[in-house]
């Protein structure tokens, strides 16, 4: 905006994402007005969960899918001339980016794309903005949970959000403390991530106990069917999608299965009783309130950055690309790589570094 501003360059803002934009849902976008946006948290634009290509689910061949995805585009590319616009700046994550690109592969429309959400997970860039305000968020609840897991002597299961990448939980969960961290790129074992580890940490005088659990996380076939009282594997299968096929995790409400399968566990209970410790688990969902308030200074920060680069790329005429925060630049890459999904790498130090939080803890006062 600032740079549009600057540079003489009319801004129209789309309501609603994608739904907004086929249905001509706009609004003029001023800079006495409008500013001041990186102060403010969530989107004065609105959003919604449309996906244009929907109906391509419902297509198995490649060739008809090509065919549709095309049609589609075409459709799209049409709303350049009704909104008025030579260009769009798509902002979101691997949902609205990936239309973003098929838009612009198949339509061959002006696009640049700019990366916000939460997870984390777009390949192209460091960080997306709108992921450290999150972890805060995660991060501060955590140490505040431990406030009243001390108390009572409880465990805690707190589900963090992130769908089916453990970013917001990896983090989060190594910020606040977190006892154990179960992210969904490594499905656990309940009996030797969780069970064992708590028997451990009870039996070396812990007293509380906190597991930040992603909401995609699962236990492993092996896991599922050894350990679990509550839940099969049929109940994860039988999930239903949301309108881009992802499994809606959120449904299966991982953290109270875990507090109940924790419940359950009468050789658990006897251990911590040996220990003349309470055994009692309870489950917090932190849900929406991750996603919530106003974002953080690096966010805020991130944002104008993204921002300003990518109105330096429709100004060139140089479209398809993301803008992303590669180290400590911001740089212009391939919308078609940048907008695919990211996931934890087992081997980055993130995942070293939970392991070995989990494991010192118990293990300095075993010896
Ligand atoms: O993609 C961002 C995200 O916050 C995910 O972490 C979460 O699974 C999802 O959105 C929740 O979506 P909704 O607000 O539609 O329930």
């Amino acid at each position: 905006m600032l740079k549009a501003f600057d540079s003489n360059v009319k801004c129209v803002g789309i309501l609603k994402g994608w739904k907004g934009f086929m249905e001509n849902l706009t609004i003029p976008l001023n800079i006495e007005e409008h500013d001041d946006l990186h102060t403010i948290g969530g989107t004065f634009l609105y959003t919604s969960r449309t996906n244009p290509f929907e109906e391509l689910q419902k297509v198995t061949s490649k060739e008809e899918k090509e065919k549709i995805k095309e049609e589609i585009a075409k459709k799209m590319a049409k709303q350049f001339e009704l909104l008025d616009i030579d260009a769009l700046i798509a902002i979101g994550g691997d949902d609205t980016l990936g239309v973003a690109n098929s838009m612009h592969k198949y339509g061959n429309v002006n696009v640049v794309g700019c990366p916000k959400t939460i997870d984390n997970d777009l390949a192209g860039t460091d960080y997306t903005f709108g992921f450290w305000s999150a972890v805060q968020l995660a991060s501060n609840t955590i140490d505040n949970l431990t406030t009243t897991a001390r108390s009572h002597q409880r465990i805690f299961v707190v589900e963090i959000m992130g769908r089916d990448a453990g970013f917001l939980t990896m983090y989060s969960g190594i910020s606040g403390g977190a006892d154990i961290i179960l992210v969904p790129e490594t499905p656990f074992s309940f009996q030797n991530h969780i069970v064992d580890v708590l028997k451990r940490r009870v039996n070396a005088g812990h007293k509380y106990h906190i597991i930040a659990c992603s909401e995609g996380a699962y236990p492993s076939d092996e896991s599922l069917e050894k350990d679990f009282k509550t839940i099969s594997k049929e109940t994860i299968n039988q999930l239903p999608k949301d309108v881009f096929g992802n499994p809606l995790l959120t449904r299966l409400n991982i953290s109270q299965i875990l507090t109940k399968e924790i419940n359950l566990r009468e050789d658990l209970k006897a251990e911590f009783k040996k220990n003349d410790t309470n055994f009692e688990c309870r489950d917090v969902v932190l849900g929406h309130t991750m996603r919530a308030g106003t974002p953080n200074s690096f966010d805020r920060i991130l944002g104008l950055r993204l921002g300003l680069a990518a109105m330096k790329l429709v100004l060139n005429n140089d479209f398809g690309k993301m803008v992303a925060l590669k180290g400590t630049n911001i740089k212009g890459v391939p919308l078609s790589e940048g907008s695919k999904k990211k996931y934890i790498n087992p081997d980055e130090d993130e995942v070293e570094l939970r392991n070995l939080l989990v494991k010192t803890r118990y293990k300095s006062r075993e010896n």
